[in-house]
């Protein structure tokens, strides 16, 4: 049986993206792979209508960790601090980084979940003048909160502090407005939002920022990727599969209406989900108005054991996400990414009502 990935990335591949990852075998020093390259790079800088002047899309091999850390370590000058906001899994990481690093960071750690406390950011950036970047989550997926930037991004401008951002998940179905926001770079995939296959990440960089950042690392400094792909090679054997299926997703995600249609499409069906738990007596975690259009957690209701939903539901066909760490024991998660039919979402609201409504 097909399965239908609920799961936060990677995704059930369309037909096309899969048909991409046939075609012709390719070397990385050949041309055609330059024009590929730079055609991905076009494509993602116009997911948000970005210039290639100011911006650059850098492509790497990795998942999106890779361009993560190739973001923080590649943008950070030698001087000056960073502010880390933490409210889950993926914003601690990012704090893990830079000490791995000793890029100098302060944490400002909130509960999971818990929304940005702006009065602490403020009190933080106050305590430590030296602080010239914040790095967030857009949206933290160990929750499914949408963290919310325009206030935050406001401060920032008003303080003349740059952003950098995961946007790993939420890229190319959330907003980020490129235009208003002091965004210094944002790091993604391939393999969520845009629908490829994991592989491939990439980072999007204010071109004149990534110029002031210090040389740390070798394998993911991104100014060593941005010279060689601005002049059509790559320093190191990029995944040209995962470059095909990009491609074709990417091309699929503009004939599909770009952004706003993707997060219209991923707000149905997460709607309809919310819809059928609830009446089904299982409560999300957040409230609507604070979560992404990309994934929801819903509690776990007291007496359900996670594995025997999971395992009721994979033998339905579809795969769903448990909590990580402390919030495994209490709640679970739904994506709606990918290729997922009406006929699959009806089958997936039967198949929850079928185990919920005993
Ligand atoms: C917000 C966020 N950041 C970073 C990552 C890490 O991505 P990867 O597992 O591809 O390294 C994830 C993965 O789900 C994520 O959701």
């Amino acid at each position: 049986m097909k399965a239908i990935l609920l799961n936060p990335g990677p995704v059930t591949l369309s037909d096309g993206v899969r048909a991409a990852l046939q075609r012709p075998d390719l070397c990385h020093r050949e041309p055609e792979f330059a024009t590929l390259q730079q055609g991905l790079r076009d494509k993602l800088l116009a997911v948000y209508g970005l210039a290639g002047d100011t911006w650059a899309a850098t492509l790497l091999t990795g998942s999106g960790t890779a361009a993560v850390e190739a973001m923080l370590i590649s943008m950070m000058p030698a001087e000056g601090a960073m502010l880390v906001i933490e409210n889950g899994v993926y914003g601690e990481r990012m704090l893990a980084i830079a000490h791995a690093y000793g890029i100098p960071a302060l944490g400002l750690s909130h509960a999971w979940a818990e929304k940005i406390d702006m009065e602490r950011v403020h009190a933080a950036l106050d305590e430590n003048p030296r602080i010239a970047h914040v790095a967030v989550v857009h949206h933290e997926t160990t929750s499914g909160r949408l963290n919310d930037l325009h206030e935050l991004a406001a401060t920032c401008r008003e303080r003349g502090l740059w952003l950098l951002l995961d946007a790993v998940s939420s890229f190319g179905a959330e907003a980020l407005d490129f235009a208003e926001w002091p965004i210094a770079a944002c790091a993604a995939t391939a393999n969520k939002c845009l629908h490829g296959v994991p592989g491939t990440s990439f980072v999007i960089a204010r071109r004149e920022r990534l110029a002031r950042g210090a040389k740390r690392g070798m394998y993911l400094d991104l100014s060593r990727y941005l010279a060689q792909q601005d002049a059509g090679g790559t320093p190191f054997t990029q995944s040209v599969q995962t470059f095909y299926a990009l491609d074709a997703a990417l091309g699929e995600f503009f004939a599909a209406g770009g952004v706003a249609a993707r997060h219209a499409l991923y707000a149905g069906r997460l709607g309809r989900v919310r819809g059928t738990l609830r009446r089904l007596g299982v409560a999300p975690l957040l409230p609507d108005g604070d979560c992404s259009c990309v994934l929801h957690a819903f509690e776990l209701p007291s007496g359900t054991d996670y594995a025997a939903l999971h395992d009721a539901l994979k033998a339905r066909g579809f795969v769903i996400y448990a909590g990580q760490g402390r919030l495994a024991s209490r709640i679970f998660r739904i994506s709606t990414m990918g290729e997922i039919g009406e006929d699959d979402l009806a089958r997936l609201c039967a198949a929850l009502e079928a185990f919920f409504a005993v």
